[in-house]
């Protein structure tokens, strides 16, 4: 009887790996063609999806810049790469998102540097206890300041270099989770001064159990996730003619350490991780669509759009992203980030 229901139970768990293999794709076979002489930054390079982006780079013979907060953990990092491939170049620039100055700094050193950028990856973000009522160096939400406000300042730096690029590309790493994100919690942001008031963020009895904190429970992460959804929207627009592509993507539901900092209780979180190691992708998996949408000569017609999976996102998904939305909040974010001064 044991012995049947072992071999059933584990006849399903292989059937559903050949289904999620099936679903999560491979690896677009256009996207296996050489980087050499381009010069690409990934943010958040030193783990997770952003570790296995810029091994993919190197791979192919890229100049990546690993834009991480931390010097130590980013060469930690290169040691892993070094250890798989010695193609490429890898260089590390400190990038600190929540901190406007920091990013101010890279893009200074940056632009002083190299004449011109091919690809740039905002990849780098936070998925936080929203109880934690954490904020950036410059007063903002923890989510909303370092995974769109910091991203936004960087691609408005670099522009002039992606254009002396072009056909360049700007790859932004959204999620599933923008789909429940509120354009008109993002937008009562412009409150969230470093001595203002935080949007009010409101959870029923169920969230409370435990979805709060993870995934699209996470509301101030689905917020981040759904303005950097409707940035890459807007910067596509803006950026018409110019030769600089936008793309946003979901990499999928990926075994990284992005929700290690949620402080769920160990007794709950060590299993959970143990089973869903299993079923999620692997980072190695998690790169693929930041890859396709980097390199594919598919896309090299398309900009504004969204991906998972490697293909196009079902459009049915997408009726949440307005261009009224993003507008706002492309004005919002200038103000917010001082480049209009408020
Ligand atoms: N994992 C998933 O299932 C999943 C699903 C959907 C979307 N995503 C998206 O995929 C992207 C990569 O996530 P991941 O799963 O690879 O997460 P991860 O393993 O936690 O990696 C996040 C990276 O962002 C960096 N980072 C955090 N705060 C930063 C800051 N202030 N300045 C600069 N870098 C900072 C981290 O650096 P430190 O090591 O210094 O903290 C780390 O390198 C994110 O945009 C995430 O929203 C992930």
């Amino acid at each position: 009887m044991l012995g049947t229901i072992l071999i059933l139970v584990g006849g399903g768990l292989v059937l559903l790996r050949l289904f999620l293999n099936k679903l999560y794709g491979t690896v677009d076979p256009n996207n296996e063609i050489s980087a050499k002489g381009k010069i690409v930054i990934v943010t958040g390079a030193n783990a997770g999806v952003g570790r296995s982006t810029t091994l993919e780079f190197a791979k192919r013979d890229a100049h990546v810049i690993l834009a991480c907060r931390d010097i130590s953990r980013a060469n930690e990092a290169i040691k892993y790469i070094r250890e798989q491939t010695t193609n490429g170049q890898l260089v590390v620039m400190q990038l600190d998102l929540g901190c406007f100055e920091s990013v101010r700094k890279f893009a200074t050193e940056f632009n002083r540097k190299y004449e011109k950028l091919d690809i740039l990856v905002n990849n780098g973000a936070v998925m936080l206890n929203p109880d934690s009522h954490l904020k950036t160096t410059d007063g903002y939400e923890i989510h909303f300041g370092v995974n769109h406000l910091g991203h936004f300042l960087l691609t408005k730096l670099l522009l002039e270099k992606l254009k002396a690029a072009a056909p360049s590309r700007i790859v932004t790493v959204s999620a599933l989770a923008h789909n429940v994100g509120s354009v008109n919690r993002i937008l009562g942001m412009g409150k969230t001064t470093a001595s203002g008031e935080q949007p009010k963020y409101t959870y029923s009895f169920v969230d409370r159990l435990f979805l709060k904190k993870i995934g699209p429970g996470n509301k101030p992460y689905s917020d981040s996730k759904l303005a950097n959804a409707l940035f890459s929207l807007e910067l596509a627009r803006r950026l018409e003619g110019s030769g600089v592509r936008t793309y946003a993507l979901c990499p999928g539901i990926v075994n990284t350490g992005l929700a290690d900092s949620l402080d769920i209780p160990k007794f709950l979180y060590i299993p959970i991780k143990v089973i869903l190691r299993y079923l999620l992708k692997t980072p190695e998996q998690g790169c693929w669509t930041t890859m396709y949408c980097a390199l594919s000569r598919d896309l090299i017609n398309e900009s504004g759009l969204m991906y998972q999976h490697c293909a196009a996102w079902d459009p049915k998904d997408r009726i949440r992203l307005k261009e009224e939305d993003s507008v706002e909040l492309w004005n919002l974010s200038e103000r917010l980030t001082g480049i209009i001064p408020p």
